[in-house]
């Protein structure tokens, strides 16, 4: 049976053939455009993200987005971000009808990915040495609305290819 979703969560993720997604709290890969690609999505939007990605944000909390970060640690407070304490409060201060990004890591995209309505898919074409995994995508669950591929070379350092998709009602 179909899970209950919601229409605004969305999920963005760069994810490699093997399904990795990040070694030692980082990421496996440069690719420059797929970082511009993160920014004009998301910016004046709502982020939500773990506790250990927003650690491994270079400068902290992101510009020109409301940032929610979810951990169990209360006493935590993080300049710029939202804290949230569980995955249920997370949802409640994101609302109901601003677009809200969900960015990882693989903690919380494995609590969010079956409550997503969009998916923002980066396919990156090769495969990794990693220790932090997305979940497996059923692609009949998912409907294709756009695909773009970029080829290897300048600041790209793979192969990769852009798809959006929305759950299939
Ligand atoms: N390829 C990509 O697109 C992409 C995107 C983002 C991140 N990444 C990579 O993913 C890796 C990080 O992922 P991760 O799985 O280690 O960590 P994560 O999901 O970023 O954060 C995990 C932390 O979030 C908190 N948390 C998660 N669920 C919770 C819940 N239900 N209630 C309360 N707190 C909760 C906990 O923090 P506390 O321990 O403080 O309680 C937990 O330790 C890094 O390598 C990063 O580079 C890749």
């Amino acid at each position: 049976m179909m899970q209950e979703y919601k229409k605004n969560i969305s999920i963005i993720v760069a994810v490699a053939e093997n399904y990795a997604i990040g070694k030692d709290n980082k990421l496996l890969w440069h690719l420059s455009d797929d970082l511009k690609r993160f920014k004009k999505l998301t910016s004046g939007h709502t982020v939500i993200m773990g506790r250990n990605t927003f650690l491994s944000l270079p400068k902290g909390a992101l510009p020109n987005r409301r940032n929610i970060v979810i951990t169990d640690q209360t006493e935590e407070q993080f300049d710029g971000c939202e804290m949230a304490h569980s995955i249920d409060a997370a949802l409640e201060i994101a609302g109901k009808t601003d677009e809200c990004f969900v960015m990882g890591g693989g903690m919380v995209y494995r609590q969010l990915f079956p409550v997503a309505g969009k998916l923002y898919l980066t396919r990156v074409h090769k495969s990794f040495d990693a220790d932090t995994f997305f979940p497996e995508i059923d692609f009949n669950e998912w409907q294709e609305t756009e695909s773009e591929f970029v080829s290897a070379g300048g600041r790209n350092e793979h192969a990769h290819t852009y798809t959006k998709y929305v759950r299939q009602e």
